[in-house]
């Protein structure tokens, strides 16, 4: 199978199980709400990246996918709420209109916090009729990830950079906490189901730290140099919110730079995974390579 074709197989099954966990029942808008926010389009890098994890150890994917659906479903809210009104304010994603344009904000919170919900009650539910650690583990390590150690800390840091030029640190502090935590949260749990040892879950997490902060260099520059029609959300969107970011705290060379050094030392240490980890691998160059 080429790596296009094992691409689509994965994104594939990863669809389907996220369809059947979002059927929907009364009240239905809730579930349409939802819905429409996860299949509006987006990458699902995290849970190709929570699969390629799995398989990167010699674990089996087909064990991770509700795992990999979970960390989409909360990937998916922390995008509805960063778009509201009282946060970014942006009226685009993934090509569409925001969930608050296309419902109404009162609907978009819960659809926000209902993505949130799910995505645990589906971890902890194959946790419990298992009866499987591993399964409790990786539960464990996506929530104290995204919560206020992790995403949730990030994005309130980002939000109090706005309008002044944030210290090194701290810009460094947002990207590591709203970006790079789910990032390092799908790679150890896609790690830990596949039965890692604790030196490839230490590994993936330096790993899975500097594909996050890359990744947020990349999402800082495409805001200002691509278009909403590339990128399926608006640009010039940091600079409307007159956010801290990685251009304005560094400078754009030095973004560029460290984009480079940071992707090239992530391929250095996943090649270390051998053939296991050849998806990881392909998939990870093609992140790097990404305009969208
Ligand atoms: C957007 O994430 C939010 C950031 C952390 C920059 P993605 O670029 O992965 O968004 P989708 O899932 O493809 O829409
Ligand atoms: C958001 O960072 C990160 C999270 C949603 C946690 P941004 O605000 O830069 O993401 P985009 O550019 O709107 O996708
Ligand atoms: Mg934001
Ligand atoms: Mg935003
Ligand atoms: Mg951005």
């Amino acid at each position: 199978m080429t790596f296009d074709e094992k691409l689509k197989k994965m994104t594939d099954l990863i669809n389907n199980r996220l369809r059947e966990l979002l059927a929907p029942e009364y009240p239905e808008i809730i579930y349409e709400a939802m819905a429409y926010s996860v299949f509006a389009g987006g990458k699902r890098l995290r849970p190709l990246l929570l699969l390629g994890a799995c398989e990167a150890v010699g674990g089996d994917m087909s064990e991770a996918l509700d795992f990999a659906c979970a960390i989409e479903m909360i990937h998916t809210y922390t995008l509805i709420h960063d778009d509201l009104p009282a946060m970014d304010n942006d009226d685009l994603r993934r090509g569409m209109p925001t969930c608050h344009k296309k419902f109404s904000e009162d609907i978009a919170i819960l659809a926000g916090d209902g993505l949130l919900n799910l995505g645990f009650e589906t971890m902890l539910e194959r946790a419990s009729k298992q009866q499987d650690m591993r399964y409790l583990r990786a539960a464990e390590t996506i929530g104290s990830l995204c919560g206020v150690r992790g995403t949730i800390g990030g994005q309130v840091a980002d939000l109090l950079s706005e309008g002044h030029k944030a210290d090194k640190d701290v810009l460094l502090y947002i990207h590591e906490k709203k970006t790079a935590a789910l990032i390092q949260a799908a790679l150890k749990a896609g790690a830990i189901i596949g039965g890692a040892g604790e030196d490839e879950l230490e590994q993936l997490d330096k790993i899975g730290y500097k594909m996050g902060i890359a990744f947020q260099i990349k999402d800082d520059l495409l805001d200002i140099t691509s278009t909403a029609e590339v990128l399926g959300k608006p640009i010039g969107s940091d600079e409307k919110n007159q956010k801290s970011t990685y251009i304005t705290v560094f400078g754009i060379e030095k973004a560029e730079e460290d984009y480079l050094r940071l992707s090239g030392e992530v391929c250095e240490g996943l090649a270390r995974f051998g053939k296991r980890g050849q998806f990881l691998s392909e998939y990870s160059q093609k992140l790097i390579d990404r305009i969208n």
